[in-house]
């Protein structure tokens, strides 16, 4: 009967086009809700290899913390990720005849056995004439969503530096016609989004190389002052490696964040470290990099922890010996970090251990799906994973 198969064609017909509506709804909140573009495993990017896109990975490491050995080669053994250790050092064992001039009596033997460490690591860097390398400490974790977060990283660091060649380029800026002092209308004014197209042109060299440091894992860092004309920050959208707004502080006890009260929800923001960088737990450098730095608390000056002569030298503070030389390193951060430090249940962990009461908390912050909370699910082979710091 002709009727019947023309009602049934008819319905077929709207059975189709509803599939294929709901396809495309499908299609389209995935494009709204997730940052699916960055969370690809990127496999044509060089971001994803065994060394993260850099050249060499080294794990510092004082060799008498087996533990902490055994933990990290765990760790980056489920990450596929290939490193060399570098060896800690005892401050104490460093001749008073080997230090470069500067006041590092004032420093604990601790801080300056761990400057001595960084310093080795610089000089492979330069010794070996690596083009980029990513320094670990040997208490770091990551999210096991590591590639898709640099990936990320890799085209921000491009966009970031993009923005400051049109801000030299930039002859006449145009009249600030909105003077709002409402800090998150600055905040939204001083900063790009990142978009799929940013992902598409983004050199195929991992994270382009003209910068001197990345500094991936760290524990607080300032936001450079809001440029509403010419925005100096990158941010992504949507990112749900990001813990929720109320889990973004240093500790349990601390203020919130800045970016969590600037930014809406699940925002990443790459900015370059302009002051008070703290923590060189993860920090890739160039060989540019390794060179200045290896320079500048190597041979020239050792007057601070070495966290804080490299926060200051991103910041431009570092005196010189007046020759006018412009020393400053062009160093790129991120909030929040990609790697934070571990603690495990002995709260053994030095700098972030003290959770509320002053107990030692168990796990790193910022970091959702960590590698490290998850090595013995990972040992098992189980599918789920234990999640940090869930709503
Ligand atoms: C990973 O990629 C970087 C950059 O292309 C390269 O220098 C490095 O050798 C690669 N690592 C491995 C293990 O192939
Ligand atoms: C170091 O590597 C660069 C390229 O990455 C090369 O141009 C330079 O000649 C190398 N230097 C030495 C001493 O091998
Ligand atoms: C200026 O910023 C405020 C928010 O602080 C906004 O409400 C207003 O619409 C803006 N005005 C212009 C002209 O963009
Ligand atoms: C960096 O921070 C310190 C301490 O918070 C402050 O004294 C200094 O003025 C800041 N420097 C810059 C360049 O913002």
């Amino acid at each position: 009967m002709p009727s019947l198969s023309s009602s049934r064609y008819q319905r077929i017909f709207l059975g189709l086009t509803i599939f294929l509506g709901f396809v495309f709804l499908l299609v389209s909140i995935g494009k709204i809700v997730s940052p699916s573009v960055f969370a690809g495993d990127g496999s044509s990017d060089g971001t994803t290899n065994q060394t993260l896109g850099f050249e060499k990975i080294f794990v510092v490491n004082a060799p008498w913390r087996t533990d902490r050995k055994d933990a990290m080669s765990l760790a980056a053994a489920h990450s596929k990720i290939q490193f060399e250790w570098v060896d800690g050092v005892l401050g104490e064992t460093i001749q008073e005849k080997a230090y470069p001039p500067g006041h590092h009596r004032t420093l604990s033997s601790g801080s300056l056995g761990s400057w001595r460490a960084h310093m080795d690591a610089m000089r492979e860097i330069v010794v070996r004439n690596l083009t980029t390398a990513l320094i670990l400490e040997d208490d770091a974790d990551w999210d096991i969503r590591i590639r898709a977060q640099l990936l990320s990283f890799h085209c921000a660091a491009r966009k970031l530096s993009l923005l400051t060649h049109e801000e030299s380029n930039q002859q006449n800026p145009p009249a600030f016609e909105n003077n709002s002092q409402n800090p998150i209308e600055l905040a939204k004014r001083s900063t790009v989004p990142i978009t799929s197209t940013d992902n598409h042109n983004a050199p195929k060299e991992p994270y382009s190389r003209d910068w001197d440091v990345l500094w991936l894992g760290h524990c607080g860092t300032d936001l450079p002052s809001p440029s509403p004309v010419t925005p100096n920050r990158v941010m992504i959208l949507n990112d749900f490696t990001v813990p929720s707004p109320k889990h973004l502080r240093l500790r349990e006890s601390s203020p919130p964040d800045i970016i969590a009260t600037l930014y809406p929800p699940y925002t990443r923001v790459y900015h370059r470290a302009s002051n008070n960088t703290h923590c060189t737990l993860a920090y890739a450098v160039t060989q540019r990099g390794a060179r200045k730095i290896l320079f500048e608390l190597g041979v020239r000056d050792l007057s601070k922890g070495f966290d804080f002569a490299l926060s200051d030298y991103c910041a431009g503070m570092v005196e010189g010996n007046g020759n006018g030389l412009d020393r400053k390193l062009e160093c790129v951060t991120v909030q929040p970090p990609l790697f934070s430090h571990y603690w495990d249940e002995r709260g053994r962990s030095d700098i972030m251990g003290l959770g509320v009461g002053g107990r030692p908390e168990v796990g790193s912050r910022y970091v959702i799906r960590s590698v490290r909370a998850n090595l013995e699910g990972l040992a098992e082979g189980s599918e789920t994973l234990f999640e940090q710091w869930g709503d």
